[in-house]
């Protein structure tokens, strides 16, 4: 079993003006798909917060999985992308992709979230958006395929070969 920790993302939340109803939806995804989901927070727009939380959770190896939720859009305050970008070692453009295309199919919204996904340490970390549904499309979209990645990134010996999914 893969353990995981979900972050949220947003000023609103952080100061309690606004229920948090995206970090509990994906936990509750995150549960429903196998994982153990160990840590959960909340922490305002501010890239040095919400990098270190991120580098912390890799560093101690809390979690191998490491979904974050919101801020990933055009609003001035939206860094969680540059955050992420910044505490990764090897980035993986195809999980955001992955994610993008599928979103496209619900809306062309989808276009506008930077979302983006990496591996620090033996940590994959993913973006979502911040919308409660629009992180559940985004994470239906990949889930299926993570734990194949999560299995490599372990060290395992993980067959490519078997194209049975
Ligand atoms: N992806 C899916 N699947 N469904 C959606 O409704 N909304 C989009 C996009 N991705 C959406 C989506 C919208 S409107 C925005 S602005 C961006 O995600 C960024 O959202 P964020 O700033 O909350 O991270």
């Amino acid at each position: 079993m893969y353990r995981a920790a979900v972050l949220t993302v947003s000023d609103r939340s952080f100061r309690g003006e606004r229920p948090d109803a995206g970090g509990p939806l994906i936990a509750q995804m995150l549960r429903d798909a196998g994982y153990d989901v160990v840590l959960t927070a909340i922490v305002p727009d501010e890239q040095a917060e919400i990098e270190a939380f991120l580098a912390d959770a890799a560093d101690r190896r809390v979690a191998e999985l490491i979904v974050t939720t919101g801020g990933t859009g055009f609003a001035p305050r939206d860094v969680t992308p540059e955050a992420t970008m910044a505490v990764c070692q090897r980035m993986t453009p195809g999980i955001p992709e992955a994610m993008r295309y599928a979103s496209m199919q619900v809306t062309n919204r989808a276009m506008l979230s930077r979302s983006q996904a990496g591996i620090r340490e033996r940590s994959l970390i993913i973006n979502r958006p911040g919308s409660p549904k629009a992180a559940k499309e985004n994470l239906e979209a990949v889930l299926p395929a993570l734990a194949h990645g999560l299995e490599m990134l372990a060290g395992g010996p993980a067959d490519c070969a078997s194209l049975t999914n």
